[in-house]
């Protein structure tokens, strides 16, 4: 039987062929955005409490009640924006299905959907599947600003969603209160949707404050808001995530979540809900990771690598301009096979693999491991 792929540019990504040979070599694998070390012990025993109160059966379709609850008010104190528990919060597995479920249920055949690019991979093709079309713009290297202007000129009729990502992975770049003024002036007046991916909300540095989609009323009026507690919890294996919308979007989400998952783990959302409850929990991740981004940085500060320190998320980028003309795939690999420290090179993020000499380091992990990459690095 012959089948024709409906994603036929999809293969295997270049993080399978990192992580094998990062392997393979037994390297620092510093590739992975993903904690190297375990949650905090009170979610620990939250998770083994809630195993035994019988929520062994199906949530109920958006998500256990007093979650959304206790996520609806955490967003009324943090951005002022109201979301009501009834019909504006679901519960999802992590923010990738959030964020696939926001497209199918938006995007129709021959729709434009505005992406900046470099992305994280899950959006394009989510687009693609609806028979639709990425408009992808270009940010550019080292600050990655959107250009606002060259928006505009991309927004035509068929334009349906803006996909924004702040924090951002991969290149550590955070949305600004011009640009967020910039979106809510040109969105104005149109059909188009704003999907907001917030994953890295508490991951955010030096002070400065995220913003949220749903901090600009005109914005949120329109937005879709995606959220990881595998980000925040350093829980990525647990996949559990939420979406947060206005009534008449989350209405038309929930048709195309029902039948996509119907409802994600139960005892795990009783565990998260305890956790929620002190809010040092996400509050201090902010400082968790700056003084982890800070060892980092400084241990490297005389290495060869050009770097602007990452704004937020808990990734960093490198620029290895300095030592090689490589490309930054073929860079990555022989990183690994000679000095056993893996990256992921950022042209995959890239439009047409554009390769600007970057490596993108994930420093969510222990001290020691950062201590032996930035050996690597500084024997360059
Ligand atoms: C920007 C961004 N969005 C979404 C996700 C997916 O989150 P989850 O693991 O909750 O599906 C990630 C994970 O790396 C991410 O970096």
């Amino acid at each position: 039987m012959k089948v024709q792929s409906k994603l036929p540019h999809v293969g295997t990504t270049i993080f399978t062929e990192i992580n094998r040979v990062a392997q393979k070599h037994q390297a620092i694998n510093l590739a992975q955005g993903f904690p190297g070390y375990e949650p905090h012990p009170e979610l620990i025993e939250h998770l083994k409490k809630a195993i035994h109160t019988s929520r062994h059966q199906y949530a109920p379709m958006p998500g256990i009640f007093s979650l959304r609850e206790s996520l609806g008010k955490k967003m009324k104190k943090a951005y002022n924006q109201n979301y009501h528990t009834e019909n504006e919060i679901t519960i999802t597995a992590g923010a990738t299905q959030a964020i696939f479920t926001a497209i199918a249920a938006f995007i129709k055949k021959d729709d434009e959907v505005i992406v900046f690019k470099p992305a994280y991979d899950c959006y394009e093709p989510a687009i693609e599947l609806q028979g639709a079309k990425a408009i992808t713009i270009e940010m550019k290297a080292p600050k990655y600003k959107i250009d606002w202007e060259e928006v505009k000129s991309k927004i035509n009729s068929k334009t349906r969603m803006i996909i924004i990502n702040t924090p951002h992975n991969p290149t550590g770049t955070i949305l600004e209160k011009n640009d967020m003024l910039s979106l809510e002036k040109l969105v104005e007046n149109t059909n188009i949707i704003i999907l907001s991916d917030e994953v890295y909300e508490h991951i955010i540095f030096d002070k400065q404050q995220h913003q949220s989609a749903a901090l600009y009323p005109k914005i949120a009026e329109r937005a879709i808001l995606v959220y990881s507690f595998g980000k925040t919890f350093h829980i990525t294996g647990w996949k559990l995530g939420y979406a947060a919308a206005p009534k008449y979007l989350m209405k038309e989400f929930q048709k195309v979540h029902q039948f996509n998952v119907f409802s994600v783990n139960h005892f795990a959302q009783v565990a998260i809900q305890k956790h929620l409850q002190n809010p040092k929990h996400y509050l201090d991740l902010a400082n968790f990771f700056q003084e982890k981004r800070d060892f980092f940085l400084e241990l490297i500060k005389n290495s060869k690598f050009d770097f602007i320190p990452a704004q937020g998320t808990y990734f960093q980028n490198l620029s290895y301009q300095n030592i090689s003309d490589k490309k930054d795939t073929d860079f990555a690999i022989q990183l690994i096979q000679e000095k056993k420290l893996a990256a992921i090179p950022v042209s995959v993020f890239q439009k047409n693999q554009k390769d600007e000499k970057m490596l993108r380091f994930c420093f969510a992990k222990e001290k020691d491991i950062l201590k032996k990459a930035a050996e690597i690095l500084n024997s360059f």
